[in-house]
């Protein structure tokens, strides 16, 4: 469960997050829409601890997010898949070191199981065969696929995710949707999806809100929120030409 009241955060006089609250419930996905600029990774770095909030509380499996208490932090960190906004995989190593890395040096994973892990979950992702291949050998799509292997690898019981269709093809980007609708579904994670993109949300999520002026407004399931009358909302469902 993750469970965050008040949040601010601004940067100088910029006021971003200005009282923002969520709770997302075990297992359930949850779905944040806003515009270019509206704080969306600022709310996920600030889950994660990347960021320090001006005010509010974040918890995390009833475990506080604060950046004083390193030990806690650590813990929450190790529940948490996180998927940056651009896939960021490092370049100067192959997909398969790109996954094991964090297993063997955050989750204390011995090398050989590591590197099963990674086979395995590149064949779910559908990356078997690239597994030796760096990253600049893979196209768009296929370096967010195996950044998704590389967030879920860890077997986390969250998930975050910073646009992870983004600059994709509708039909890339549907099955993208597809394979985190399936990964949740089979794991039981908890997720938070960031996107543009309605096709995946409405792939992905149980629920979604829209972060507008600092604040979630209008949570609800996406057919509830296709009803809202607002200008900005609507552009959201706007059917492509
Ligand atoms: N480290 C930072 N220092 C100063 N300003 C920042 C910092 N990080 C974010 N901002 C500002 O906070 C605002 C929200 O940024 P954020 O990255 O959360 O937007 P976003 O909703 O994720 O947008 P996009 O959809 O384009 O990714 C922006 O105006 C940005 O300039
Ligand atoms: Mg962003």
């Amino acid at each position: 469960m993750i469970e965050i009241g008040g949040l601010h955060k601004s940067f100088g006089a910029q006021r971003v997050l200005m009282g923002l609250n969520l709770s997302v419930s075990n297992g359930e996905t949850f779905s944040i829409l806003g515009k270019s600029g509206s704080g969306k990774s600022v709310m996920l770095k600030c889950i994660v601890g990347l960021m320090l909030p001006d005010a509010g509380d974040i918890t995390v499996d009833s475990m506080r997010v604060d950046a004083d208490d390193r030990k806690t932090l650590k813990q929450i960190r190790r529940m948490i898949g996180f998927l940056f906004q651009g896939g960021a995989l490092y370049d100067s190593m192959t997909i398969r070191e790109n996954l094991i890395f964090n297993l063997t040096r955050h989750h204390k994973v011995k090398h050989s199981e590591a590197s099963e892990k990674a086979a395995h979950y590149l064949t779910l992702v559908g990356l078997p065969d690239f597994i030796d291949k760096m990253p600049s050998e893979l196209s768009g799509g296929m370096r967010k696929r195996a950044a998704l292997a590389r967030a879920l690898v860890i077997e986390p019981q969250i998930l975050l995710y910073d646009e992870p269709t983004t600059g994709l093809d509708p039909i890339t980007s549907a099955e993208i949707g597809e394979l985190i609708r399936e990964m949740h579904d089979r794991f039981k994670v908890t997720g938070i999806v960031v996107t543009h993109d309605i096709l995946c949300a409405g792939i992905v999520s149980d629920r979604a809100g829209v972060l507008k002026d600092g604040l979630l407004k209008y949570t609800g399931a996406l057919n509830e929120l296709v009803q809202i009358e607002d200008k900005e909302i609507k552009g959201f469902f706007r059917k492509p030409i």
